[in-house]
């Protein structure tokens, strides 16, 4: 795992976003995992000045990590309004090489198994975005999901309901499932790049880098991917007890190889 550790969220942001543009420069036709959130909406505003600034999508392909079951892509707390509003509509992609699981469709087990076989076909991701949960999940895997699973339909737990219902009006309930890829689907990314800002994430983010090994923080299984760079804000590493290693191997956040 690489770790770099950034003074402020807007430093760590704007790593992300440059490692972001650095995959996409030597690959313009490459295959994007994208996340949502809160964390990424300033990485996502980050990417859409780089876009005005030059930097093109129109060659890349995206995959969403999830989608609540019983949403329409029109529903405004649904994951495919919040990538149209946040990213997809300020940047030159094709609408139509766009993927998110369809939380409306008929039979959710299917559809994610078939989202499974989309990305796939498409190659398999080059960089998967990744936020994590305070509860150490990454996508929609909750804590005790397989880190063998597939994309499939998870059952969130009331904490993340918690966290995501200032999303819903009063009048929606927070959707009790989601379609997420897999612990096994992310770990098949080429390139896993997950940031986390802010002390709220601090347990997690140390669960996820120096605990064990372990479904109860189903990030920790990013511990097992040959190329992980974990991007954080001196408030998310607050909690880790190597921090002077990391920041000896990596000196203000720098991406560098040792030698
Ligand atoms: C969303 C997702 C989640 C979030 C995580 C953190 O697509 O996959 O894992 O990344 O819940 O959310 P925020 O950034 O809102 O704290």
């Amino acid at each position: 795992m690489k770790v770099l550790i950034l003074a402020t969220p807007e430093a760590a942001v704007a790593k992300a976003a440059s490692l972001t543009a650095e995959t996409l420069r030597a690959k313009p036709r490459a295959v994007l995992g994208l996340a949502t959130g809160g964390t990424m909406l300033p990485l996502y505003a980050r990417l859409r000045a780089l876009h005005a600034a030059g930097l093109s999508f129109a060659g890349v392909t995206s995959f969403n990590l999830d989608e609540y079951v019983g949403l329409g892509p029109d529903h405004p707390a649904s994951y495919h309004v919040y990538m149209r509003s946040a990213l997809f509509e300020h940047i030159d992609i094709d609408p139509a090489r766009c993927h998110l699981p369809r939380g409306d469709a008929a039979d959710p087990q299917a559809e994610a198994q078939a989202y499974e076989a989309r990305i796939a076909a498409a190659g398999g991701i080059d960089l998967q975005l990744l936020g994590i949960g305070r509860n150490g999940h990454i996508g929609f895997n909750e804590p005790t999901s397989s880190l063998g699973s597939p994309t499939r339909v998870k059952t969130l737990t009331e904490s993340t309901r918690d966290a995501n219902r200032p999303y819903f009006t009063d009048a929606d309930t927070v959707p009790r499932f989601a379609i997420t890829m897999g612990v096994a689907t992310i770990l098949a990314a080429r390139h896993c790049l997950l940031l986390a800002t802010g002390a709220e994430k601090a347990e997690a983010v140390a669960a996820m880098i120096e605990g064990p090994l372990a479904a109860l923080c189903p990030a920790s299984a990013l511990q097992l991917h040959p190329r992980a760079t974990i991007v954080l804000d001196a408030a998310a590493a607050s909690a880790l007890q190597l921090q002077d290693y990391y920041h000896h191997v990596h000196p203000e956040g720098e991406d560098r190889d040792p030698v």
